[in-house]
């Protein structure tokens, strides 16, 4: 149920949940809650208790249990939303409904509004290229290759060298201050707030176009070797760089078989000029999600090819990984010498270009060559920290695709192929599922089925789910544990629940886990509420987590391995009854190792 959280949080603090809950039994104080007899059950001894500081009510008899909305759906017997309508008019609140449309309508006019002034000051800028005033840029323009049809296919132009040029000029076309401070055109002063300036001054600019063709955004490069060499529009409502990409508008309409991207404006152009249409830019360092699923929409292989500098390299190797978690397989060209793209084609020419792009590797290939790199292979130490590490790389893979690299690593360690195999197979029973969705979408428990679900396992869960929620720094050193996986948790709502924690830390979002349980309509509302009203009691949550962690593998490994004992009793072929032992056999050498290396019996 999407209520905007803003809206939901006002909510939640003028409906107090001990004067709400008031309302309907009485609490008295006692150790820090409040306490009183549960509304929803025949209750002789006051078992039901509320913590003011928490937000949370929870009947230690009946279970009942969550936030205030949870409390009003049980007591009032109303749907989700009914429930909050009902503490809405309680507090005198409009729904949000009826709020939003008139936001919606205003923020949709400021929007048309940026778009249009970011139009009118790309126009100016490009006459402004071609007018007297634009001398110097157009001379730099040609030194640098860029051709007058190519200025023009790309908008490009210039920003003069004053106070507020394009400020008056909008100003006088009845565009509003508000406006083109909101847009990013102009900036007010430092000192005095009420001067205004343009933002780019004395720049070579370049339009960001986007899919629907609007300016949405520029940049703006220094033509003396000032610092910073290139400014940005920022964050706007109409601009997000994290969601764009660069000349993304000019890929309409055309069929492509792949994409390349490249780092920055110049290269974008340099490419497009020599005849390789297919060139967009990420313009930040790495690659978003936003801008993948943006990407997918015009073709289904890409190409990197970032600058050969280190920190192309490693935006890179996160670019790969990203690309790689929505399904695609992205390609390397990598560039000899350091090179951008902009410098090596205008070098070596197109053809030449084409050349490194057929002799591009697999991302994959890319990140073992690094990592190679890294551990420094021309020592024993080296090669044997590569071979780990790699193959801890690889055994995340397919089979059959894992299989591609083995001759590599195994080349490059001077490790026998077989011996890669094993590590890789010991890798395998290791390696956890983390926050994140598993790339190609694979569902795996460290290799085995979901567990079953009983009462004490819950009990676990929450515990589980109660250190994570602990702290934000706790929280991710959890789930960066080895024997940490989404699906230790056979709730389906504390798994969702936990896996949403994790990600909000991990993007550094600000959590609020009394806004998130506000917003649950689902069942398993207990189950969180019930672990979060525990949080106090751990005083060391990665360690209560380990323990808990293990205690929940171990379970798992002992009821699989029962289930396989039995049914290899029961297989029906020699074959089948012969690849159950074997797994059997595998498993509990597993469980055994485990237990030893934790100290246990
Ligand atoms: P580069 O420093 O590689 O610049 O930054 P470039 O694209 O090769 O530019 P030229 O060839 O020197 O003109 C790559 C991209 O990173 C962003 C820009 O989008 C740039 O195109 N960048 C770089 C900035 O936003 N600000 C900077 O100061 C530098
Ligand atoms: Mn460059």
């Amino acid at each position: 149920m999407a209520f905007p959280d803003a809206w939901l949080s006002e909510l939640l603090s003028k409906n107090d949940i001990a004067s709400v809950i008031s309302e309907y039994t009485e609490l008295k104080p006692k150790g820090g809650r409040l306490w009183g007899h549960c509304p929803f059950h025949t209750d002789k001894t006051p078992s039901f208790s509320v913590s003011p500081d928490k937000q949370l009510f929870h009947c230690f008899s009946c279970k009942a249990g969550g936030s205030v909305i949870q409390f009003v759906m049980q007591a009032e017997n109303l749907s989700y939303f009914d429930a909050v309508r009902h503490l809405a008019s309680r507090a005198n609140m409009d729904m949000p409904e009826e709020i939003n449309d008139r936001k919606l309508i205003e923020q949709k006019h400021l929007r048309d509004r940026i778009y249009e002034a970011n139009r009118e000051a790309a126009n100016f800028y490009f006459r402004e290229l071609f007018s007297e005033a634009g001398g110097g840029a157009r001379r730099y323009l040609e030194a640098r290759g860029v051709n007058a049809d190519t200025a023009k296919r790309f908008g490009l132009g210039f920003s003069p060298d004053g106070y507020d040029v394009l400020y008056k000029y909008l100003s006088e076309k009845g565009f509003s201050r508000d406006v083109l401070l909101s847009a990013g055109l102009v900036i007010k002063g430092r000192k005095d707030e009420s001067k205004t300036y343009d933002f780019f001054r004395g720049r070579l600019m370049f339009p960001v176009v986007s899919a629907s063709g609007k300016v949405i955004a520029f940049g703006g490069r220094t033509m003396a070797n000032e610092e910073p060499k290139y400014i940005n529009t920022g964050d706007t409502p109409v601009y997000n760089k994290r969601e764009n990409i660069y000349a993304i508008n000019l890929l309409k309409g055309k069929k492509l078989d792949d994409i390349i991207i490249v780092e920055g404006y110049m290269d974008v152009i340099s490419l497009h000029q020599a005849g390789i249409e297919n060139a967009v830019a990420s313009l930040g360092t790495a690659l978003t999600s936003q801008q993948t699923r943006l990407l997918k929409r015009y073709a289904s292989k890409i190409y990197y090819a970032y600058d050969g500098d280190d920190a192309g390299q490693s935006a890179m190797i996160r670019g790969i990984d990203i690309l790689r978690s929505s399904g695609m397989e992205p390609r390397v060209i990598v560039i000899p010498g350091g090179n951008d793209p902009d410098e090596y084609i205008k070098a070596f020419g197109r053809d030449d270009f084409l050349v490194l792009k057929d002799a591009s590797i697999t991302g994959v290939q890319f990140k073992l060559s690094r990592l190679a790199k890294q551990c420094g292979i021309d020592t024993a130490d080296g090669r044997q920290r590569f071979a780990v590490e790699a193959c801890s790389m690889i055994s995340r893979l397919d089979p059959v695709e894992r299989d591609r690299y083995i001759p590599y690593v195994s080349e490059t360690s001077g490790l026998s192929a077989a011996t890669i195999r094993e590590q890789c197979g010991v890798d395998l029973k290791t390696a956890s599922d983390t926050a994140g969705a598993d790339p190609a979408g694979r569902k795996r428990y460290m290799g085995f089925k979901k567990p079953k679900r009983d009462d004490e396992r819950t009990l676990s869960e929450r515990k589980l789910l109660s250190c994570i929620m602990r702290s934000a720094d706790d929280g991710l050193l959890i789930s960066k544990s080895k024997l940490f996986s989404l699906m230790l948790f056979t709730s389906d709502a504390m798994r969702v629940f936990a896996a949403k924690l994790i990600s909000d830390y991990d993007s550094g979002k600000k959590v609020n886990i009394p806004l998130m349980l506000a917003g649950l309509d689902s069942d398993g509302s207990e189950d969180i509420s019930d672990a979060f009203s525990s949080i106090d009691s751990i005083s060391d949550p990665v360690s209560c987590a380990e323990d808990v962690m293990l205690n929940l593998t171990v379970r798992t490994l002992k009821d699989e391995i029962s289930e396989l004992s039995k049914s290899s009793a029961n297989a029906s072929t020699a074959e089948e009854k012969d690849r159950l032992i074997r797994e059997y056999k595998e498993k509990y050498a597993f469980l055994q190792n485990l237990l030893k290396k934790n100290g246990r019996k």
